[in-house]
């Protein structure tokens, strides 16, 4: 297939283009590199042995995006491009709504228009909000607690109506629970810009002494070590997810929850950092952080029935190739 990838210099897409070409589809690539740099692009090539067009562009500019699908014949879109800093979208909520819904409803229009049929869209398991788990793809949708939530919420109801009055147009909604680890090659990772909100990336650049220590945000929840319980997924078992996706996209709207099954503490977490790096990770307990919920996993059964694909990775495999591209790249 040929495969727009919006956003395929970030973190997700860099992994994900690998995947894509290694199972023998072409990617044409558009970024405006606002969180990601152009020498991802390099490091993409150099480790499929592959070629690729790019376009530098933003996705939320109707001209730009008209210019690309007029140029190529996509039989398909995975729409990574968007903000993702769950703090900043309080902040900056209209950075946030306009970035991330504008981008869903421009590319779906394009879609329309030139007939590409096939749309996979990044969403994530926070719109599950204080729901009960395992999260299973039938519940209810729980309002967010921050502007970054809503905008995965409403880009899915957008497509799902898209798809709903257009029989010809299907969509993907794939909810990630929490992506970590990066390439073996340790070429392209996750390298988010100043100091990281996200577990994995702060624990990373404790151990490299760039940061002096680990707070860990709160012990008191109502989890087996009191730390909070995530589904921490390898992002190369998330990009392999994305090409089952995509390669079974035939009609409707179909949703799936990418994550393991399993929950894994933050003390768990930082302890099999430790363990398999061999390198110490200072931390100390603080409280809790605020919009946090205890536990967040999926029940990952329906994407292996319907899709065939399941998680092959382990945490050990996650926290060697964090740290393995962390060391590298600093
Ligand atoms: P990332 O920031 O590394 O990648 C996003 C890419 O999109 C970047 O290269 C950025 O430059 C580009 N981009 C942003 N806005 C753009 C625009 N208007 N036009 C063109 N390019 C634009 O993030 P990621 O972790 O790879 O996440 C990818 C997607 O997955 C995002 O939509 C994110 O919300 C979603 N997601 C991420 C996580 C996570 O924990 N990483 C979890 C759930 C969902
Ligand atoms: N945590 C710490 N210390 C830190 C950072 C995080 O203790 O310095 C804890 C958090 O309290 C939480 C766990 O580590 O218990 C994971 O936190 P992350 O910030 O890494 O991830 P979140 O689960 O909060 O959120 C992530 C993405 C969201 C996405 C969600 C989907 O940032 O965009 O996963 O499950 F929506």
């Amino acid at each position: 297939m040929n495969i727009l990838v919006t956003g395929g210099a970030g973190y997700i897409g860099s992994h994900t283009c690998v995947s894509l070409m290694e199972a023998g589809h072409n990617i044409t690539i558009v970024d405006n590199f606002i969180n990601s740099k152009k020498e991802v692009l390099d490091r993409i090539k150099e480790i499929s042995g592959k070629d690729f067009k790019f376009y530098k562009a933003d996705v939320t500019n109707e001209v730009s995006v008209e210019k690309i699908f007029a140029e190529n014949s996509f039989d398909g879109l995975i729409h990574f491009a968007g903000l993702k800093a769950v703090g900043e979208s309080v902040e900056k909520p209209l950075e946030y709504y306009y970035n991330n819904v504008v981008s869903t409803l421009i590319l779906a229009k394009a879609c329309l228009k030139y007939k590409v049929n096939k749309f996979v869209f990044s969403s994530s398991a926070t719109v599950y909000g204080e729901n009960q788990v395992p999260f299973t793809e039938t519940m209810e949708l729980l309002p967010t607690t921050n502007p970054y939530g809503e905008t995965k919420a409403i880009s899915e109801r957008i497509l799902t109506d898209t798809a709903k009055a257009n029989p010809d147009f299907s969509v993907s909604l794939l909810r990630y629970f929490n992506p970590i680890g990066a390439h073996e090659s340790g070429l392209i990772g996750e390298d988010p810009n100043g100091i990281p909100n996200n577990l994995m990336p702060f624990v990373s650049k404790v151990a490299t002494g760039q940061l002096e220590k680990l707070s860990v945000f709160g012990n008191d929840y109502d989890t087996p070590d009191g730390t909070g319980v995530r589904d921490y997924i390898h992002v190369v078992d998330l990009a392999e997810g994305h090409v089952a996706a995509i390669e079974n996209l035939d009609t409707g709207v179909n949703v799936f929850n990418l994550g393991t099954g399993k929950g894994t503490s933050v003390l768990e977490l930082v302890n099999a950092f430790i363990k398999i790096n061999d390198i110490d990770v200072p931390y100390e307990i603080k409280g809790r952080r605020p919009g946090d919920i205890a536990s967040c996993y999926a029940d990952a059964s329906k994407a292996e029935q319907e899709l065939g694909w399941k998680t092959k990775k382990t945490i050990e495999d996650m926290v060697r190739d964090s740290w393995n591209f962390e060391r590298k790249n600093y």
